[in-house]
């Protein structure tokens, strides 16, 4: 990896910011809400741009996943911190959220583990839910250093690209990969991606790229090239 940066990478004197992995939003000491995300895309696009020679920040939720060679990794919990963490790493010429930032937190933390009330009749406690910021979206309405390009997933299960066409202008972003997550694509936790590529919106037409199914690698590698090219010829 050194090597190649050293050679000089088609991203290379390029930065990146990639967002992975679910986050873990407390309830009490020993309970979150949390998806099934895996991390594992994310993962693997922070590791392409750094092959292609990029000076990578993964912020990165809750994983298995190694973190990747030659890309500098922050770990974090919670949506909040993961934006945090984000905004500390700005600015940079690209960023790629393929994070599955929960979209809700308790509004509460609580400080002790939340007791069962033993009485028969008693209910469950409340579960107030509180939106989390956008990390997304607020990457793409920074002012003085937003990315050149701003890079979000839609992971949705039915009417893929048209969620994905709508996600790019409400997001405010550059490009959308669309990806199903339907339970029986084995997308979440497989190795597996089938990608529409949506590039376009700010009020012009939208273009469409239909992938292959392809691992998450290959999915990565593909990505990060497209971008070198978007970068490379806006430089
Ligand atoms: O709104 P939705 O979760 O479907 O949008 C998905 C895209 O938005 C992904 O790129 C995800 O990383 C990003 N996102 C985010 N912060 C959130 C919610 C989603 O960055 N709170």
């Amino acid at each position: 990896l050194a090597i190649e940066k050293a050679l000089g990478g088609p991203l290379s004197g390029m930065r990146a910011l990639v967002t992975s992995g679910p986050t873990h939003e407390p309830i009490d000491p020993v309970r979150f809400i949390a998806n099934r995300s895996s991390g594992k895309q994310g993962h693997a696009i922070a590791g392409a741009c750094a092959r292609l020679g990029a000076d990578v920040t993964l912020v990165s939720g809750p994983s298995v996943e190694a973190d990747p060679a030659g890309v500098a990794t922050v770990h974090v919990e919670t949506a909040r911190d993961m934006l945090e963490a984000c905004i500390g790493a700005l600015p940079v010429d690209v960023a790629i959220c393929a994070a599955a930032v929960s979209d809700w937190r308790p509004e509460t933390a609580h400080g002790q583990k939340l007791k069962k009330d033993k009485a028969a009749t008693a209910s469950p406690a409340d579960l107030s839910l509180v939106e989390n910021p956008d990390i997304l979206a607020t990457l793409a309405a920074r002012e003085n250093d937003r990315p050149r390009l701003v890079i979000g997933f839609a992971a949705e299960t039915d009417d893929v690209v048209a969620y994905a066409r709508a996600k790019l202008t409400a997001k405010g972003c550059d490009w959308i990969l669309a990806n199903d997550v339907s339970p029986e694509t084995g997308t979440f936790g497989g190795d597996h991606n089938k990608i529409h590529l949506l590039t376009g919106g700010a009020g012009g037409e939208v273009d469409i790229e239909e992938w292959p199914h392809a691992s998450k690698l290959d999915v990565a590698a593909r990505l990060a090239e497209r971008i070198a090219q978007a970068l490379g010829a806006a430089a």
